[in-house]
């Protein structure tokens, strides 16, 4: 599509060559990714690293890397765009969000107690973690064959410095660490040509995940220069501990059966764990349903399930897109793009002891708008239950702090009160991920 049918900055088609492909384009099943971050120590390496990053980051209009098997898409901090030299004016255009960091916002996030930023690993949080790389391959012989020019390249390079890496996995299942299949939920984009996973939801307005485009309240947004921000979205990015022997013991001491622990992990999550909904059988698990694309997202609640009878109204999925329910507010304009890839070995099946083990998601949003998608549902949708009535209610995956949870049941609703805590968070960070064009314009920088 030539530039110029983009003319006005609202048209619904997308320059898919000047986008990151790790933005639109759903990942490869299975899969191997690594997350490295870098320190900028000198702008001038900084740049050289955008240079040669910019050659081999994949666009979404093309299916094939230039690293064969392995997808690299590049993203970096507030710090890191500072420490390149981008000028002022230009940071300042950027979102507030973005500009505070994850750290900042801790308080916001429910990042307290055992998951507040000063327990976070090292150097999550600091002002050290300039630039997050991201290379994903279908298997880990690929991705350290990639990862070995790379290393190469990068350890020739004075004023670099790789200082963080996490090794993530996702299984032929997509299962993540509690049981479940993940991965399943995708929304559809305008003019993206890559299709959503429920057929019942409109596609979004490009804007709502790319800047520079209309979003769904017809803002859209331009930064100073304009091809800093053109094409480009912010992602973020999060360390996600999850206690699975904790959450099994939950199950268990909530529970009369086995069947009905796997009936309480479904109301909990509003899935089962084979990934079928409750929505469309509440009654029992259906694998093949939960295995089946066409089928295991295309649903809706208001209609038939007002009450969250089937799908309560407090579980995971409802809240997180509680779709067309009833709540306070419009539920589509918090809408994200998420891709979770779990970290450490699973825990075997039937162990209800903790290993010991660090095991969880690394967590990816991308959209937009940090503040009224990521923040909005980690803040009112995840950690509150006002927008659904619920008063102080949470979520009993990823809640925080004090977490009960009210499953809507006939004749009288059952209250689950003092959930523990499953999930902590071991860091994160707020990063903007430029289009191709930004980021050799970012190369080009000068002192
Ligand atoms: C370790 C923590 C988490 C686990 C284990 C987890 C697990 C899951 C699973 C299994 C699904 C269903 C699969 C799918 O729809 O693709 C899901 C959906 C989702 N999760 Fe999470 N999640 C976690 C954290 C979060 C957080 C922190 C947020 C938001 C701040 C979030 C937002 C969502 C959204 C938006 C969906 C899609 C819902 C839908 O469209 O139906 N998740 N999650």
């Amino acid at each position: 599509m030539p530039l110029n049918a983009m003319s006005d900055g609202t048209d619904n088609v997308l320059e898919l060559d000047d986008i990151q492909s790790g933005v639109l384009r759903p990942r490869p099943t299975p899969y191997v990714a690594t997350y490295i971050a870098f320190r900028i120590d000198d702008p001038k390496a900084g740049r050289d690293l955008m240079a040669r990053v910019s050659r081999v980051v994949t666009s979404a209009a093309n299916p094939t890397s230039p690293l064969a098997d392995t997808w690299v898409s590049v993203a970096l901090t507030y710090q890191g765009l500072k420490a390149l030299g981008v000028p002022q004016e230009a940071l300042e255009s950027l979102s507030w969000e973005f500009r505070q960091g994850m750290a900042a916002r801790a308080h916001e996030l429910g990042d307290t107690g055992e998951s507040a930023p000063e327990n976070w690993e090292e150097p999550l949080g600091s002002s050290d973690l300039h630039v997050v790389l991201v290379a994903v391959s279908p298997d880990e012989e690929r991705l350290e064959r990639a990862l070995d020019r790379a290393r190469e390249t990068y350890r020739s390079m004075s004023g670099i410095k790789a200082i963080w890496r996490q090794n993530c996995h996702a299984l032929p299942t997509e299962t993540e660490p509690f049981g479940f299949r993940d991965g399943i939920s995708h929304p559809a984009i305008e003019g993206s040509g890559i299709p959503g996973s429920n057929p019942q939801e409109r596609p979004f307005k490009a804007g709502a995940f790319v800047l520079g485009y209309r979003d769904e309240l017809g803002g859209v947004q331009k930064t100073t220069p304009e091809i800093l921000g053109r094409n480009g979205t912010y992602v973020v990015f999060r360390k996600l501990h999850q206690r699975v022997a904790a959450f099994r013991q939950y199950l268990k001491a909530n529970s009369t059966s086995a069947a009905d622990e796997e009936l309480l992990a479904a109301k909990m999550m509003g899935r089962w764990r084979s990934g079928a909904p409750l929505a469309l059988c509440p009654f029992h698990d259906d694998p093949e349903l939960g295995g089946d694309p066409r089928r295991n997202n295309d649903f809706l609640f208001e209609a038939d399930d007002p009450t969250g009878l089937k799908t309560p109204g407090g579980s995971h999925i409802r809240r997180c897109n509680p779709r067309d329910a009833a709540i306070a507010g419009v539920a589509r304009i918090h809408r994200m793009i998420r891709r979770g890839t779990a970290y450490g070995p699973m825990l075997p099946e039937g162990v209800m002891v903790d290993d010991g083990v660090d095991r969880g998601l690394m967590f990816a949003f991308v959209g937009a708008h940090i503040g009224r998608q990521f923040e909005f549902v980690q803040s009112q949708w995840v950690n509150d239950g006002i927008f659904f009535g619920a008063g102080d209610d949470k979520d009993p995956i990823v809640g925080a702090g004090e977490i009960n949870f009210t499953l809507p049941r006939k004749p009288v609703r059952k209250r689950l009160q003092g959930i523990p805590r499953f999930v902590v968070t071991r860091g994160g960070e707020y990063c903007f991920m430029p289009g191709l064009r930004a980021l050799r314009w970012l190369a080009e920088l000068e002192s």
